[in-house]
């Protein structure tokens, strides 16, 4: 029975690019899993978009003396462009600033509230007359009133650590540009989800994934309840740019970007299904994802955004409940699914500093494309993918790992043995009898068919590393039987026992290209095709503009080739028939020069 997996990664906030750092935190490590899943024949939808609300993108804005509008549109069409040029198959990539976005989450608010999850509360928060309104916690800085540091923002201090409470700051000024007024307390209203009343819930949500959830994830969001409790949080804040808080004389006010954001990958998924529908798909609807206790949803994120997929998210969820069939007109009844794992990594640093765009710190995302082919970009993203602890791109390695393993050890061996296939057997594999395969012939068949199981076995539960490390040693493996079995000297004296062995390897490879796949899709679905294959590997990507009462805005989209009734290919050992016929063969990676190192150093901080 094919499983429904919905794959959730994190919406980037429109403030800036896409650097390494956010490809192998959460958007590969995502991609890697979807394509797992739809090799092995299950239904997948991946969902994502742009986080264009909150005050990072606001405060962006405001730098770039831009509107905020223009400034979220412009960082979202390179997400677009970046994604695609990685292969990172959203199904729906589109954006919180839709209409669909905005009805879903303020459905989800009024669930609550009618669930008696919400209150409000009269508060006083910094306001600047200068600009007559209220000014977010980011746009406040002031002195600590614990251990006297300037720069600290009104929420808390870099220096110290220190949570702090906004109306304590010592001196408060504006860092709104261009407001030169002295910012001054004033009472304001807002509505507030009462956690507290769920913690039970989402402790019991989590103790029953402790088998399988990451301990860095667990560990941090369990010890969060037990040291402070699941508080009230404020879900509404004074701002103009975002979602209106859909009750009458709130007017003025929009949701807290986190609490409609983690919405988004529920209406990502109901946006996904009313384009699909018309684009006439068999794949479902969304429903099949979210009202269904046996689908399972994976959240791809990085370790700052921990609380709210663990907690947060997961609250709001329980919270509407038995409401998500009367807002749905779902008949069913069934309640929302709840995340099944959440994946976080640490983070990527860059030859030892962390990455920071403001000071140039960063390998970005389609700069790098410029320059290298996205799989081996893919490649060292993975071999190096933060999953337990913080690792660190560097230049030199990436060069060395280059080509010391993706050329050396796997591009190497599928090019030698397909060009001497080709060569040899005139365009074909060797047309030999497969009762007359050695003993040895079969033990590596053997051995590189288990890989099915112990690299799917890795994928499934999101150790990608290892898969890789995996796959890379089974590679390793088939270099040593064809070093052993020597088919160019062979070809010489004993052409049938060159054919054995060459066609043992070529069915080897065309096993190693599947296990390969979901980490490198580009060159497996080439060396697809020079193994004679004519149905594709994998689907293909595009952008698509929709409209709706907001305007217009446009989405990165994934569909099968052929319309998705073509059956997918199996996550099964090589099929790869004696005689097969071969497309002409040419190298799958490129060997890198030791100079790049010092280009690519000398490119940083600039
Ligand atoms: N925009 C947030 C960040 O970049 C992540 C939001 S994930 C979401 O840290 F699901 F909540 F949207
Ligand atoms: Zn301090």
């Amino acid at each position: 029975m094919p499983e429904n997996i919905l794959i959730a990664i994190a919406w980037p906030y429109a403030n800036a690019e896409i650097h390494v750092g956010n490809l192998t935190g959460s958007h590969l490590p995502g991609d890697i899993v979807a394509r797992y899943h739809r090799l092995k024949g299950n239904n997948v939808l991946v969902v994502s978009g742009t986080d264009s609300h909150g005050t990072p993108v606001t405060m962006s804005a405001d730098k770039l003396k831009k509107p905020v509008e223009e400034v979220y549109k412009f960082y979202h069409e390179g997400f677009l462009e970046t994604f695609k040029g990685y292969g990172i198959t959203y199904d729906m990539f589109t954006s919180t600033h839709t209409e669909n976005h905005f009805k879903v989450s303020q459905s989800i608010f009024l669930a609550l509230q009618k669930n008696g999850y919400l209150f409000t509360k009269i508060e006083p928060q910094w306001f600047s007359p200068g600009l007559n309104k209220f000014l977010p916690d980011r746009y406040i800085e002031g002195t600590c009133y614990i251990c006297g540091f300037e720069g600290a923002r009104s929420d808390q201090c870099d220096k110290c650590g220190n949570v702090l409470e906004p109306d304590k700051l010592i001196n408060p000024k504006s860092k709104w540009a261009g407001d030169t007024s002295t910012p001054e307390l004033r009472e304001t209203e807002h509505f507030y989800i009462d956690l507290s009343k769920l913690e039970p819930q989402v402790v019991e949500f989590l103790q029953a994934r402790a088998e399988h959830m990451r301990e860095t994830v667990l560990g941090e969001s369990l010890g969060k309840i037990n040291a402070e409790g699941l508080k009230p949080r404020p879900i509404t804040r004074d701002l103009d740019w975002g979602i209106p808080v859909p009750v009458a004389g709130w007017e003025g006010k929009c949701l807290y970007v986190w609490f409609e954001a983690v919405i988004g990958y529920l209406s990502a998924a109901i946006e996904w299904s009313k384009v699909a529908e018309t684009e006439g798909t068999t794949k479902g609807d969304w429903k099949a994802w979210w009202s269904n206790p046996a689908a399972k949803h994976y959240h791809f994120i990085g370790k700052d955004n921990i609380f709210f997929h663990t907690s947060l998210w997961p609250a709001e969820l329980m919270g509407v409940g038995a409401q998500f069939a009367e807002i749905f007109s779902d008949e069913k009844n069934v309640p929302l699914s709840l995340p099944y794992d959440v994946p976080a990594n640490q983070f990527m640093n860059l030859e030892g500093q962390k990455i920071s765009g403001s000071r140039n710190w960063a390998v970005w995302g389609r700069d790098a494309l410029t320059r290298y082919d996205p799989d081996a970009l893919r490649y060292y993203l993975t071999v190096n993918m933060p999953e337990a602890k913080d690792s660190d791109w560097d230049w030199a390695e990436f060069v060395a790992r280059n080509n010391g393993e993706l050329v050396a050890t796997w591009g190497n061996l599928a090019n030698r043995v397909l060009s001497f296939s080709f060569k040899h057997w005139d365009g074909h594999a060797p047309n030999i009898d497969p009762a007359s395969l050695r003993d040895s012939d079969r033990a590596l068949l053997a051995t590189v068919e288990d890989g099915f199981r112990a690299v799917g076995d890795l994928y499934n539960a999101v150790k990608l590393r290892d898969a890789l490390k995996e796959s890379l040693r089974l590679a390793t493996e088939v270099n040593r039987y064809l070093d052993a079995n020597a088919p160019w000297t062979a070809i010489k004296t004993d052409k049938d026992s060159a054919a054995l062995t060459i066609f043992t390897a070529l069915k080897a490879i065309d096993s190693l290209k599947l296990l390969f796949a979901p980490i490198l899709p580009f060159t497996s679905a080439k060396l697809h095709g020079f193994l004679g294959y004519e149905t594709p590997l994998f689907g293909e990507q595009y952008i698509q503009e929709i409209s709706d009462n907001l305007g217009v805005h446009t989405a990165l989209r994934y569909r099968e080739v052929g319309g998705d009734s073509i059956s997918p290919l199996q996550w099964q050992p090589s099929q790869l028939q004696p005689g097969q016929k071969l497309n002409q063969p040419g190298p799958l990676f490129k060997k890198l020069e030791e100079k790049v190192v010092e280009e690519e150093r000398a490119r940083l901080g600039k």
